[in-house]
């Protein structure tokens, strides 16, 4: 994960796009973003109404299992894509944005993990067992929400 990260960065500077081309890029980019963290909003939605006791674990376990690939399509879309559109690595607001998505990716592999131990608790899980969860969650939350941010303010300001 952490290779695939280094090696985006690494090729971007290399990369130079015609206007269409870059245009295209973004496209790409915001399809991806669009992708991957509505993926994200919707098993959190789940996971926060199962904390709210609306929905039995067994449906935020289905929907986190159903969304994963769309998240992690979302997540090599926007990485593949945003190397091209060639970020500026001399500014310290774009190493904020990169350092958040080498987050939320590796903070994925661990949720993925905890989705699997909750899996195998057959439907009920002790208050304990949530912890890594929700904190994994709330990671998730502020590093996309960051590089989102981030990435707003470069392109418009
Ligand atoms: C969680 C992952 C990411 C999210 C949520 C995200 C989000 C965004 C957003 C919202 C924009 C603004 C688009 C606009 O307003 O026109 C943007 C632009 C951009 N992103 Fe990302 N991005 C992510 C990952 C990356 C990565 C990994 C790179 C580089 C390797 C990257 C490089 C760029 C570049 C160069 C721009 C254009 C900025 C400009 O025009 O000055 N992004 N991104």
């Amino acid at each position: 994960m952490t290779l695939g990260w280094l090696a985006a960065i690494l090729v971007a500077p290399h990369l130079t796009l015609s206007p269409g081309w870059r245009m295209a890029a973004l496209f790409c980019h915001l399809s991806c973003l669009v992708v991957g963290f509505g993926a994200v909003l919707t098993v959190d939605w789940f996971s926060l109404r199962w904390l709210l006791r609306r929905e039995p674990l067994g449906t935020v376990l289905t929907a986190a299992h159903g969304a994963h690939p769309l998240i992690w399509l979302g997540l090599l879309g926007l990485v593949v894509s945003g190397a091209a559109l060639g970020p500026d690595t001399s500014s310290g607001l774009v190493w904020v944005k990169l350092l958040a998505v080498l987050a939320v990716g590796v903070n994925g592999l661990f949720l993925g993990r905890v989705r699997d131990r909750l899996a195998e608790m057959d439907g009920v899980a002790p208050r304990a067992a949530l912890l890594p969860g929700v904190a994994a969650a709330s990671i998730s939350q502020v590093g996309w929400w960051t590089a989102t941010l981030v990435g707003f303010w470069n392109a418009n300001r």
